[in-house]
């Protein structure tokens, strides 16, 4: 959520640089950018409302700058809420994520001072309080740290200083890492930023600060101490993040899934085997998550109790810290989240930390906050997912999760096979023939203003996950229900020709999901089946491969997922970006 993106070199022209690292990094956020510079000793900035992929800006001179891409949170999408927020003076640019909970109290105090504020973000306040410690005789290091330490929340922030040439970054809750080639330093939210330039990193951990002056140098935020930090050779090539022949990374990442699965469940043995072990020994495990991460961990109660005959509970990551009288050190918290960085989560775990229970993370990060904070960090080995809307991600933990409890009944060998039969039977399912059928659906009822997904047992997340996916993408109205609750309210809903999706998968839920479809047809419903075999109730039918029921989770939202690209596409939207959203959310 909001992108940040620092550089400086001896003689390269650091505009390009910001430029090019921002458009990498707009997935975490798109209403607005800008960028701040420094030229013969003069602070330059230009901001501009949009997306920095499709607006162009006026190249700013100069060999050390900041840029931004916003997200908005405090204050509406304009130019002067736009980063980066300069001082009074005009000396400083500040450039950040995340969110300053007491900044309420903070610019009271700041306008006590005089200073004069011109919009509604809660960053401004980082530009004035530097400024105000400088004013009291503190060193531009120190009035970093001593403005760091008066923050609360989740925060990260770049501060560029036109008097001493230098740049100043601040973590805390809130990703950044800093790449280096030869004299040049990059300074990011996100390592995707600088990849195409180099792989070597340093890692700015929590309560530090880094000044960027022709050097790198860490401190300790506490104490101002010195830190020692290692260079750090990092193995993924940037051709991931790239789109290759696809129009959308949407598209091509849902496509992707033809491989992602059976790499997903690629796992060390023994590291399965001895999580499993303390997920049988546990006290009681709870499943958390955000969003589409949230839909795999409920998932995961029904995977548990279907395969290993085990409960295990669900509680969306945000409400977590109600149960936490719950929690013991024998308590197990299992973190589902793609970028590991999710704010929700992580408030979620720090009171599992608290508790002093024990985490397992599924993240397709390895270096992300979350995957550290674990006990047992499991990689789903995705690759980067770069669409907002989570695919190749989602079906990639569902698989994990489902080999995870196949691990907990002494089953491993047996979970590998059914999940590797899955992933071919998707390589078989994702041909060109199968994306036209689904467009043809998509063409018929993109302009609906309704949908409605219906599924029973493990179906019922998916659809839930499944209404996610078309809501977001394609912005109709999409509400996902178990089967048995449409006619307890939804169903006064539906209309004539209203679309309704229903998830089938062969096993005991089959006839009465058929029954819940037959029930709205007869108030007029167009349904859809996704569904191994055709059915009369059917007026459309989406075939899926006949797997076993858990795996059924898979193969039925792949095709949603699908339906999902091409009806945002048939509606005009941009897929991978859509609007108010973010890939990763790193406010609460
Ligand atoms: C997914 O399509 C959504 N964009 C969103 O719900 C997402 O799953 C959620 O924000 C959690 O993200 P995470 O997996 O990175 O924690």
């Amino acid at each position: 959520m909001c992108g940040i993106i620092g550089y400086q070199s001896q003689n390269k022209e650091a505009f390009d640089k910001l430029d090019e690292g921002l458009k990498r990094l707009e997935y975490r956020g798109y209403d607005s950018f800008g960028f701040a510079t420094i030229s013969e000793g003069n602070l330059l900035v230009e901001k501009k409302i949009g997306k920095v992929s499709t607006s162009s800006i006026k190249p700013l001179p100069g060999k050390i700058g900041i840029g931004h891409t916003r997200w908005a949170t405090h204050g509406k999408v304009t130019e002067k809420n736009t980063h980066p927020h300069k001082d009074c003076a005009g000396r400083l640019a500040v450039v950040h994520n995340g969110i300053i909970e007491n900044f309420q109290e903070l610019k009271k105090d700041l306008i006590l001072k005089e200073h004069i504020f011109l919009g509604e973000t809660d960053t401004e306040i980082i530009a004035h309080s530097i400024e105000e410690f400088l004013k009291i005789g503190y060193n531009l290091k120190q009035a970093v740290i001593g403005t760091g330490n008066l923050l609360k929340g989740r925060n990260a922030f770049v501060v560029l200083d036109s008097t001493t040439n230098k740049m100043i970054a601040f973590r805390n809750g809130s990703p950044l890492i800093i790449g280096i080639k030869e004299s040049e330093i990059f300074l990011a939210s996100d390592i995707q930023a600088f990849l195409h330039e180099t792989n070597e990193v340093m890692y700015i951990d929590d309560n530090e600060i880094v000044v960027i002056n022709g050097g790198i140098e860490f401190f300790n935020l506490k104490n101002g101490e010195k830190i020692e930090k290692r260079r750090i050779k990092i193995d993924l090539d940037s051709n991931v993040f790239e789109k290759g022949d696809y129009k959308d990374y949407m598209l091509k990442e849902i496509m992707e899934q033809k491989e992602t699965l059976a790499k997903a469940i690629n796992q060390d043995a023994q590291k399965i085997l001895h999580v499993a072990q303390e997920i049988n020994n546990a006290k009681n495990v709870f499943f958390i998550g955000c969003g589409t991460a949230a839909r795999v961990a409920h998932t995961a109660e029904y995977v548990f109790s279907m395969v290993a005959d085990r409960q295990v509970n669900f509680i969306p990551a945000s409400e977590f810290e109600n149960y936490k009288h719950f929690l013991l050190p024998e308590t197990l918290v299992i973190a589902i989240s793609q970028s590991g960085e999710t704010a929700d989560v992580l408030e979620a775990l720090n009171v599992a930390k608290e508790k002093k229970s024990r985490i397992i993370s599924i993240t397709n990060s390895p270096e992300s906050t979350i995957a550290k904070m674990a006990d047992f960090p499991f990689l789903i080995n995705a690759g980067p997912e770069r669409a907002v809307a989570s695919t190749k991600a989602t079906t990639a933990q569902i698989a994990l999760v489902i080999l995870l409890a196949y691990a907990c009944t002494g089953e491993l060998i047996e979970g590998d096979k059914v999940l590797l039969d899955v992933a071919g039977k998707v390589n078989d399912m994702l041909n060109p023939r199968y994306k036209e059928h689904i467009k043809a659906l998509a063409e018929k009822i993109f302009k609906k203003e309704n949908a409605f997904i219906i599924g029973r047992g493990i179906n019922y997340p998916m659809a839930l996950e499944s209404a996610i996916k078309i809501m977001e993408v394609s912005y109709i109205n999409s509400q996902g229900f178990a089967g048995g609750e449409l006619k307890h309210g939804p169903i006064a809903l539906i209309e004539e020709n209203t679309p309704v999706i229903a998830l089938v998968s062969e096993g005991k839920t089959k006839e009465e999901i058929i029954s819940n479809a037959i029930e709205v047809k007869s108030r007029g419903a167009y349904i859809v089946g996704v569904s191994p075999e055709n059915n009369e109730v059917f007026d459309y039918w989406i075939k899926v491969p006949e797997v076993d029921e858990v795996a059924s989770s898979l193969v039925n939202l792949i095709p949603m997922q699908l339906l999902s690209y091409y009806l945002g596409k048939f509606r005009g939207h941009d897929v991978d970006c859509p609007r108010s959203l973010a890939k990763s959310v790193t406010v609460k």
